[in-house]
């Protein structure tokens, strides 16, 4: 399939059939996360991989409540992805004061994305998830302060009705060349 064919396809799935993910797709999506690009080529991410229903159980339960009851759907996906950065890279930190830009969170992006698409173009469905109590999933992973929980990705093969339209903006709304940003943004 073609790249933008991929990327037209791609839509937030919320609901899954029952069939679980293959390991090796689980795997050929990390790979695709793999290689990323990322500034300073530090690869700040670590990934974790939630494919056992009791423990999927077990942290969403921790995760999903009170005002994050809506991401309670994920309990019904296959699998969780984790999406954790290693926080100790001095790069990172210079970058903040310096460039005022967390270097981190724009690589995992990149990375995460790539994980998305790889997913898309082997017919699984993706959420991207941060609606979540993050500090408590932190404390669930028992993690050390090096790493810390940035995003999730729910994923499933999608069910009937999975996926909703959604308004994008159109290409004059994000796109000036040269000057014409200086007309006026929008
Ligand atoms: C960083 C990020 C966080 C998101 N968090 C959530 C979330 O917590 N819950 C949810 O249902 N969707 C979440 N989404 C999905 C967005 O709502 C969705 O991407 C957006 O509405 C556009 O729809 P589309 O993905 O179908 O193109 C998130 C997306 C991104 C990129």
């Amino acid at each position: 399939m073609e790249l933008m064919d991929i990327i037209k396809k791609r839509k937030s799935v919320r609901k899954y059939t029952a069939k679980p993910i293959e390991r090796e797709k689980l795997i050929q999506c990390i790979e695709a996360a793999r290689l990323a690009p990322s500034a300073d080529n530090l690869q700040p991410w670590r990934f974790i991989v939630i494919d056992d229903p009791e423990m999927k159980k077990n942290f969403c339960s921790h995760i999903c409540r009170g005002i994050f009851r809506p991401t309670g759907f994920i309990e019904d996906a296959p699998v969780i992805i984790i999406i954790l950065a290693k926080l100790n890279f001095i790069i990172h930190k210079i970058g903040k004061i310096v460039i005022k830009i967390n270097l981190h969170l724009l690589d995992i992006g990149i990375a995460g994305e790539h994980l998305v698409l790889r997913a898309q173009e082997l017919g699984i469905g993706t959420c991207w998830i941060n609606w979540f109590n993050a500090k408590k999933a932190n404390k669930y992973l028992g993690l050390r302060r090096k790493y810390r929980v940035v995003s999730l990705i729910a994923m499933g093969y999608p069910a009937r009705g999975a996926t909703k339209n959604k308004p994008d903006h159109p290409i004059e709304k994000i796109l000036y060349f040269n000057d014409d940003f200086r007309k006026g943004l929008h």
